[in-house]
């Protein structure tokens, strides 16, 4: 990081980020020549690498016929083909698609459709939505409400709407008593939703939204055994709807092409965004259950919603693309396949740390949690920034992973969060935990000084 001023609102006002000049593959290349292995994809999103020459042409393709027309007048070649492969096959009954520009904008529309959907049934009182703590569904005012990271959410609470509330989160390493067992666990935290649908009143609620594995607020937690059944039991009981947020998680990052389907449910409204369009372009898109577009198509006619870049043509033949190479190079098998070799590897080099506390995730999406004191949990003092410290040591060394703090509970904990691309190769992933020892190591070395 530099010093020198910019006119750019950079993440941080105090420091500038080196220029992003190139990439290939699993590598990303800055203005000074450093080359550094891409272990996240930015935030889970580079699922193919960088500059895959297939992405490239389709969209080059797609420039030279026609870069932009506005949905308020026509639909696309790209648009079309993409919802086709996205809800043609109906997945979990999810059988039509809305394109946006992001995770955020999948987040609103969800939220949007899920209150037009009871609003055309008549069933007006339904506006509360049920979220988690320790959830993150993207920083526009509606997902930020969703959302329940207490720091994200603090300085704008006044303006988040009281229309959402937030349970426990399925997160065993900071949420489980000892004493109980997984079973005991999903029981408690499906009577605490049970309790607030009563709380808010039933026949209120107009959904609940979580993300399947949570992704960067308390790095890679996957739910235990049976969570997920229960709480899509309790919005079917109630007549509410599930929403699940599959931003980060889904299409292909844990293995399966949504993260659903290894939780033997689906949910009638689900965002995705990042995989979808491999950082290429801009896309996300939300997808719902033929019932919701139905009631809508047969009440107004019209969903109540739209932004300008609706569907955009380049966005939608870059995404396709994508997919394309998804399925026609197996990369969910081989998601799998390396998913394994980074679990193992992952366990080898941290298992035994004196300051790993817990080692969790699915597929090619995994997380390390830091801890001060392995046996009580304590993470350490917030004041060292420890999560920094690694982005920084790891950045030198050549990695770029996703380290973030507030992991334990919005405020203290550290995580490291890593998403190598799809085509990263066994060596690639060798590199990944061997740098990311080194620079976990140095940061907490730096601490101790
Ligand atoms: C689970 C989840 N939902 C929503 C979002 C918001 O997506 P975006 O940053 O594209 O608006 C993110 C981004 O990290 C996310 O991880």
């Amino acid at each position: 990081m530099s010093t020198r001023t910019s006119r750019i609102l950079h993440r941080s006002l105090r420091a500038t980020p080196p220029k992003a000049i190139g990439g290939k593959g699993v590598w990303l290349i800055a203005e000074n020549g450093h080359h550094v292995i891409d272990a996240s994809g930015g935030a889970a999103v580079s699922c193919l690498g960088h500059q895959h020459p297939r992405v490239l042409e389709a969209i080059a393709r797609q420039m030279s016929k026609l870069a932009f027309a506005h949905t308020a007048f026509f639909s696309s070649e790209p648009a079309e083909a993409l919802a086709e492969q996205l809800t043609g096959s109906e997945p979990g009954g999810l059988a039509y698609t809305y394109f946006v520009s992001g995770g955020s904008e999948a987040i609103e529309a969800s939220l949007k459709i899920a209150r037009q959907y009871f609003v055309e049934r008549g069933e007006v009182e339904r506006y509360h939505f049920v979220a988690r703590r320790q959830s993150y569904h993207g920083n526009t005012l509606g997902a930020l409400s969703a959302g329940g990271n207490a720091w994200r959410r603090e300085p704008y609470a006044p303006l988040l709407s009281p229309a959402f509330s937030h349970v426990t989160p399925a997160f065993a390493y900071r949420e489980r008593h000892e004493s109980e067992s997984d079973a005991d666990f999903v029981r408690r935290l499906a009577a605490e939703l049970e309790a607030e649908f009563q709380r808010l009143g039933p026949n209120t609620v107009a959904a609940f939204i979580a993300e399947p594995v949570v992704g960067a607020t308390a790095g890679c937690v996957t739910a235990p055994e049976g969570y997920f059944n229960a709480v899509r039991e309790i919005c079917d009981r109630h007549g509410a709807l599930l929403i699940l947020d599959e931003v980060m998680c889904g299409m292909g990052r844990t293995g399966t092409l949504h993260a659903w389907e290894q939780e033997g449910i689906s949910p009638d409204i689900q965002a995705i965004a990042k995989g979808l369009g491999g950082g290429y372009q801009p896309i996300g898109a939300m997808l719902a259950r033929a019932k919701i577009v139905d009631t809508i198509r047969h009440g107004s006619g019209a969903f109540q919603h739209g932004h300008t870049y609706l569907g955009h043509p380049l966005a939608c033949a870059a995404a396709l693309e994508v997919q394309h190479i998804i399925r026609d190079e197996n990369l969910l098998d081989r998601v799998k396949l390396r998913g394994n070799q980074l679990e193992q590897r992952l366990a080898e080099r941290f298992g035994n740390h004196h300051h790993v506390g817990d080692i969790r995730g699915r597929g090619l999406f995994w997380a390390i949690e830091l801890v001060e004191d392995r046996a009580t949990r304590r993470p350490f003092d917030r004041a060292f920034k420890l999560h920094q410290r690694i982005k920084a040591a790891a950045f030198e060394g050549g990695l770029a992973c996703y380290p973030s703090g507030g992991t334990m509970d919005g405020q203290s904990g550290d995580h490291v969060l890593l998403a190598p691309p799809y085509i990263a190769t066994s060596g690639d992933i060798d590199m990944i935990v061997d740098r990311l020892g080194t620079a976990v190591d140095r940061a907490i070395q730096s601490i101790k000084q």
